[in-house]
């Protein structure tokens, strides 16, 4: 179960970090969008991110060259059966995801390892729309891929522990840490992030403090790289917004339910970072908070 070429499908925010730290880790990528805007926009995601890096001093020329050579992108599926393991990163919504595991599987031959990205969704139920539920798992990677270290890696009921050894075998091989979790939605990282979160956006809610006091308190109170409200902008709210549903269709608890200011941001296309404004407006430099969100 030698892994040589990696299938990457989508290339959002996440889908392009994981095919770019994979290709970094020497593998040979096939990353898919569903059309060619998309997938521009993605490629030039990582060749921004490494010339930042040479900028910086992290990464030489030679080597985002040789990274840019390990990528292919494409906007159809036709490429990827040559892959040995194929990472699905589409938007958090299960119809979605099974469609593309459904149309995987007819083309893939046996041996190819399926795994997902998802941060809230339950691997079993994606597992079994396939004939290869033993060679399903969850390989749930953090923003910025590359450079966040920890990979969570999901095994369902059915995922056989040969094909889980490979799959963290592979995350460490990233040069990541892989956390072993069983298939319970928002795994371990999640579990915790997500109540967390949403209580900065209820403390927000409730009048505790602005959003730049909520954010400075936990950075400078907590030595957290960055507050909760610049994290959830940096994350992004539709993203957020999707995954505390899905937890909260899961667990039935408040503490996952998204607090209504969340759902009208959504509402309001203010996605945090990617469309320009969430709680900070990124068309300021630096980031002013945005007036009038309670
Ligand atoms: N190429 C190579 N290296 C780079 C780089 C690049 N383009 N950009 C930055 N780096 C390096 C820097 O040189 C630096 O290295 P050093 O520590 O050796 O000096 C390091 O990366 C940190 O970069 P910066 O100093 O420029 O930036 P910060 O110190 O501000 O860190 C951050 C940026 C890593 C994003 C930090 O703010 C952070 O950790 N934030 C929290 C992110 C987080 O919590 N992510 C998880 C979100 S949850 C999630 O994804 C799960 C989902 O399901 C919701």
């Amino acid at each position: 179960m030698e892994i040589k070429t990696v299938g990457v499908a989508g290339c959002g925010l996440m889908g392009s970090g994981i095919a770019q730290a994979c290709a970094e880790a020497g593998y040979s990528v096939i990353v898919r969008e569903v059309n060619e805007d998309l997938l521009g926009k993605g490629l030039a995601k990582i060749e921004s991110f490494l010339a930042k890096g040479v900028e910086k001093g992290k990464v030489t020329p030679e080597h985002m060259r040789e990274v840019l050579s390990r990528l292919k992108g494409t906007t159809s599926l036709d490429a990827m059966p040559v892959c040995d393991l194929v990472i699905e990163a589409v938007v958090e919504n299960l119809a979605a995801k099974h469609e593309l595991f459904r149309a995987l599987d007819g083309i893939c031959p046996e041996r190819t390892i399926f795994a997902s990205n998802t941060s809230s969704l339950s691997i079993t139920e994606m597992a079994v729309v396939t004939r290869r539920p033993e060679r399903f798992v969850g390989l749930h990677f953090f923003n910025p891929v590359p450079l966040m270290k920890l990979v969570e890696v999901v095994r369902s009921p059915l995922t056989s522990p040969e094909v889980y050894e490979v799959a963290a075998a592979f995350a460490a091989s990233l040069g990541k840490t892989p956390v072993r979790a069983a298939d319970k939605s928002g795994f371990v990282v999640n579990r915790l992030l997500v109540p967390y979160l949403l209580d900065a956006i209820r403390a927000l809610e409730e009048g505790v403090g602005s959003v730049v006091d909520i954010d400075e308190g936990m950075r400078l109170g907590c030595g957290h790289p960055m507050g909760p409200l610049t994290l959830l902008d940096f994350v992004g709210l539709d993203t957020t917004f999707a995954i505390a549903e899905i937890m909260f269709g899961e667990f039935r608890e408040k503490r996952f339910a998204p607090p209504p200011l969340l759902k009208r941001m959504v509402q309001a296309g203010f996605y945090g970072r990617k469309s320009g404004k969430g709680f900070y407006d990124y068309s300021q430099q630096p980031p002013k908070p945005v007036p009038g969100l309670v």
